[in-house]
């Protein structure tokens, strides 16, 4: 996912239909009542697709295949999902995916483009820190920040991340791989500066930035106090190993930018390439 702010300043300047009232078809798993990032996203959902990071999708998913090595038949779990991008181009594939949103305006967006595309996918409306599944997937992603580097008022930083993480890791085959996108926090960092730290803009003990996200809605302009959260490799790798994985690479992982290479300071995010060992690693 590209810079917050600019999200924020598209989704202020142009006329969104909320979507609360739309009926997803999607299956819907544990929800409670609406978190910020669900409401910020409801609304945003109209126009999510021309966010700029949006654009890499065929190349990022031939990305994922040269990782994932698995041929077409094969089952994929796509977390936060969104509009489905990555799950329809998957499906296009030949690949069984099933797709899971904390959001149902990007969901009726997926169904839509889906529907469109003439492809099947599975979609489960769903908190990805509670989402339980009973169908076994080879290969699972979590990209753009799909769940991962957002968290709500009420959601505790590290339990968190090991939720979702242990939510992923228990829906996976053993040797299954995990492709995830996150905030890096080395950026995050170098951007916020002492007076935000004094304002409550950002929380250093946990690399946690607040954010004004502003969007329209038929009712009028509303706007959602969220989090967002910046993470360093090793933290990452500690993270997936606490929830069972094995981490083969921690590279940079910003969106166009994808590849085998180092993380730059300043850029957006990082990717964890991860597995689920056949035995539990000690
Ligand atoms: C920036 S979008 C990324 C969407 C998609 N993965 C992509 O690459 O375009 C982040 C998505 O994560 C979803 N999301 C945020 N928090 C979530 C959570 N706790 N559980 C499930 N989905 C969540 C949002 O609704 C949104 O669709």
């Amino acid at each position: 996912m590209g810079s917050i702010r600019t999200k924020a300043a598209i989704a202020t300047s142009t006329l969104i239909k909320g979507t609360d009232d739309s009926r997803s078809k999607a299956r819907v798993a544990n929800m409670g009542p609406k978190q910020e990032w669900e409401q910020f996203f409801d609304g945003h959902a109209p126009i999510y697709m021309k966010n700029v990071w949006t654009k890499n999708t065929v190349k990022e998913i031939d990305f994922i295949l040269k990782e994932f090595k698995l041929e077409p038949g094969s089952s994929i779990l796509d977390i936060g999902c969104g509009t489905g991008r990555h799950s329809i181009e998957l499906a296009k594939r030949g690949y069984k995916v099933t797709g899971v949103d904390i959001s149902s305006g990007m969901l009726t967006e997926a169904e839509r483009t889906a529907e469109e595309a003439k492809v099947r996918v599975e979609w489960i409306h769903a908190n990805a820190t509670q989402f339980k599944s009973k169908a076994k997937f080879d290969g699972a992603i979590c990209l753009c920040e799909g769940a991962f580097s957002l968290l709500s008022s009420s959601d505790q930083p590290i339990k968190f991340e090991l939720a979702i993480l242990r939510n992923i890791y228990a829906a996976l085959k053993p040797h299954g791989k995990l492709i995830l996108n996150a905030i890096n926090g080395y950026a995050k960092v170098r951007k916020v500066t002492q007076k935000d730290v004094e304002e409550g803009k950002f929380d250093p003990a946990s690399n946690t930035e607040v954010i004004t996200m502003d969007f329209d809605t038929p009712e009028g302009k509303r706007s959602v106090q969220v989090r967002e959260r910046g993470y360093v490799p090793t933290e990452l790798i500690m993270l997936f190993e606490k929830a069972g994985f094995r981490v083969n690479h921690v590279w940079g992982g910003t969106a166009g930018k994808w590849g085998h290479r180092t993380i730059d300071l300043d850029e957006i995010e990082l990717m964890v390439i991860a597995e689920r060992p056949e035995r539990l690693l000690q």
